[in-house]
């Protein structure tokens, strides 16, 4: 089976055709296309819902004729709206589309394509949760070994918790298999990667901040500041970080900031974020009895979280932590397609309808 998957959820427009890869475990991707307005949103410090929509219409059909004939690439080397329609009647069996959560208006976008595709098409529609599909771009094929060597993936990947840590979500998931999940807690206020941008924007770094933390905080060795893990030992699954930020601020307003301040503080952020995600993820792994934990979404692509993770490991409690290539760990329409495929479960066109508050069943 192949899939044409879309995200437009929020400021990335994608498009990606994917596979059953080799035992129909993995996923194949077979391409992956991805344009942003990143760079307008650095502009204004933030994502202005309106100038989100208005360029994934932008883009919408330019990634879908890029991702067809990317995939496909035509004989006559020509890539154009004609070769992709003819990609997609014969080549492809399903489109899949993010349905939520996220802003409507980049939402609407993509599920009127979808919608528009699969009626005149006459191809299955797959609606999919945003937010589900981060934890599933862990199922798509490993191309760099070192990342996650194929021999590394257990027989049997369930159960398995997941952690989501995006801009909007900080979630941690429970899964028996991939039809039987159970949500066991979240952000009560701010997420981490929502933290993050914050304590950036105090700290006058670029949007998203993630990326340029991380990078700051790889130069202290040393920290001399330290910030509260928010909720580190309360007795549930649940998160909070807009304390955090407050804390920050409050540092801010009483130092002189400098280069070396700024990095200390974003070391201390990183930290106190880190510690209570991976204290709280092995306490469920714990509870659930689970050997793997998956996890998923932008903040995922921080190599401090993924080895904190790997570092506490014990010879007597070994657990397997997943984490996507990082250009699957920020938006993209692959993961979109990774969970259609192996959650197939086509929606009537007339009733799939784009849902930004979808969370968890
Ligand atoms: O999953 P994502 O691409 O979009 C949402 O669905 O929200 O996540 C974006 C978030 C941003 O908050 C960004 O600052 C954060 O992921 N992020 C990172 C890193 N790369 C992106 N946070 C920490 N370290 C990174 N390397
Ligand atoms: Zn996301």
């Amino acid at each position: 089976m192949k899939i044409l998957a879309l995200e437009t959820s929020c400021d990335e427009t994608g498009a990606a055709v994917v596979a059953s890869g080799p035992g129909k475990q993995y996923v194949r991707v077979l391409s992956n296309t991805v344009s942003t307005s990143l760079h307008i949103h650095a502009k204004t410090g933030g994502i202005i819902p309106e100038n989100a929509a208005r360029e994934q219409v932008k883009y919408i059909f330019p990634v879908i004729i890029r991702a067809l004939t990317s995939a496909f690439p035509p004989k006559n080397g020509k890539c154009d709206f004609l070769a992709a329609r003819e990609i997609l009647k014969k080549e492809i069996d399903a489109i899949a589309i993010t349905q939520g959560p996220g802003l409507i208006g980049s939402l609407l976008v993509g599920v009127e394509t979808a919608k528009t595709l699969s009626y005149i098409f006459k191809k299955p529609l797959v609606p999919v949760n945003h937010l589900l599909a981060h934890l599933y771009a862990n199922f798509i094929e490993p191309k760099e070994q070192y990342s996650r060597p194929k021999k590394y993936w257990p027989k049997s990947v369930f159960p398995f918790i997941g952690l989501i840590v995006s801009g909007g979500h900080t979630d941690l998931l429970f899964f028996k298999n991939h039809n039987k999940y159970v949500w066991l807690g979240g952000t009560r206020d701010d997420a981490a990667g929502e933290a993050l941008d914050k304590i950036g924007r105090l700290l006058g770094l670029s949007y998203p901040a993630g990326p340029e933390i991380e990078k700051r905080a790889r130069t202290i060795n040393e920290n001399m500041i330290k910030f509260k893990s928010p909720m580190l030992h309360s007795n549930d699954f649940d998160f909070s970080f807009s304390g955090l930020k407050t804390e920050v601020l409050r540092y801010v307003k009483k130092t002189n900031i400098n280069e070396d301040t700024k990095n200390q503080i974003c070391a201390a952020a990183q930290d106190a974020i880190i510690k209570v995600l991976v204290t709280k993820t092995i306490k469920a792994a714990e509870k659930y009895n689970c050997h793997n934990v998956f996890l998923g979404g932008g903040v995922s692509a921080n190599e401090m979280l993924l080895y904190k993770f790997q570092q506490i490991n014990k010879p007597s409690r070994m657990l397997h932590f997943f984490s996507p290539e990082k250009m699957y760990s920020t938006d993209n329409a692959a993961m979109i397609g990774a969970y259609a495929l192996l959650n197939f479960k086509p929606e009537k066109w007339k009733l799939l309808q784009a849902n930004p508050e979808l969370y968890f069943a």
